[in-house]
């Protein structure tokens, strides 16, 4: 029997060698450990021994079967980690093939000047405010001191979607709706936004674009707040070493009433192609808010003042990119907008 179980032994030993694989492993452990198996067989023929032999017979099965199992789990721990090397081995990378491109995108030049003023006035603590671009004849017009009539209505000729509701002309109806949400609260807003009028589109002119409104209303607010104001706009945006002009201008819903210039940032104030040879290059129009609508607001203009602005986006983006036809900002061709790299963030 001790023979017997020796020779068991170095067949199983051998056929572990010899299997190339973990179905065949397992196999091999069926056949040898498993209920059917040779040594079991001789386990269960134990009893025909004399007790003597028995505990001998005992010891040597077991160590028999010790040493089958551990040289199985050797193998099988070989095999797995073989499979595991073969795997990486097929699924390796190889780095030495050229990547594929990334392609980044950019933001929008229009985008890129609504938010640099955005972030200029919150840093001064005034407040986004936003409103419909749809608007009511009332808030686009009345509100802002041009009643029904006002022959300065037909420098904003517009779409009418009905007699009372237009498409805004520009974003000084925020103004309008800010003081009524506002309930004599002083404020600082600023609202960038789409605006639209019936113009032919041309190099310089678009029925859509877009205008940054700014609007200031408290107690003590004077002329001097404003071109301040201005001036912080002009270097921000065009360059420290930038000198303000104010000229006098009308705007129903401001008195007195302004157009900003900047000094030409090309040619510092000499004369170029870009200021026209005239050392200015016209920014703004602005004003202190007109009595009546700070009243028509819910202010009262004895305690009230207030100062506004209208910024036009695609104008301070010509200038400050030399774009030569405000058509590139909306026909969304790749070769312009892609002009505009990131530089930051
Ligand atoms: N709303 C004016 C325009 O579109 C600009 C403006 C805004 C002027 C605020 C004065 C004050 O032409």
């Amino acid at each position: 029997m001790e023979q017997q179980l020796k020779q068991l032994e170095l067949e199983a030993l051998a056929k572990i060698e010899a299997a190339s694989n973990l179905k065949e492993l397992n196999e091999v452990r069926v056949a040898y450990l498993g209920k059917k198996g040779p040594i079991t067989d001789l386990l269960k023929g134990m009893g025909k021994l004399s007790p003597e032999e028995r505990p001998k017979m005992g010891a040597l099965v077991n160590t028999v079967r010790e040493h089958v199992t551990e040289k199985l789990e050797t193998k099988v721990a070989h095999l797995e980690e073989q499979a595991v090397l073969e795997q990486l081995e097929k699924e390796a990378i190889d780095v030495t093939l050229p990547g594929r491109p990334v392609r980044v995108g950019n933001r929008h030049p229009l985008t890129r000047v609504v938010e640099e003023i955005e972030d200029l006035f919150l840093s001064m603590g005034y407040e986004i405010a936003e409103g419909p671009e749809v608007e009511k004849d009332y808030y686009n017009f009345e509100a802002l001191n041009l009643p029904k009539g006002h022959p300065a209505r037909d420098m904003q000729d517009t779409f009418y979607i009905t007699e009372e509701t237009l498409l805004r002309t520009h974003t000084s109806p925020v103004q309008a709706r800010t003081m009524i949400e506002k309930k004599g609260e002083p404020f600082r807003i600023i609202c960038p936004g789409k605006v639209f009028r019936r113009d032919n589109d041309d190099a310089t002119h678009s029925h859509q674009f877009m205008q940054v409104e700014g609007l200031v209303v408290g107690e003590n607010i004077r002329m001097s707040d404003l071109k301040g104001t201005l001036d912080i706009i002009a270097k921000k945006m065009f360059g420290a070493d930038r000198e303000i002009r104010l000229r006098p201008s009308f705007f129903p819903f401001t008195e007195p009433s302004v157009e900003m210039d900047i000094s030409c940032f090309k040619c510092g104030g000499s004369g170029c192609n870009v200021c026209k040879h005239t050392g200015w290059i016209e920014i703004l129009g602005a004003g202190m808010v007109h009595p009546n609508v700070l009243e028509m607001g819910g202010y009262d203009p004895k305690k009230y003042s207030g100062f506004a602005f209208g910024i036009g986006a695609e104008r301070i983006a010509m200038l400050k990119y030399g774009v030569e036809d405000i058509r590139h900002f909306y026909t969304n061709d790749t070769r312009f907008i892609s002009q505009f790299q990131r530089t930051e963030g």
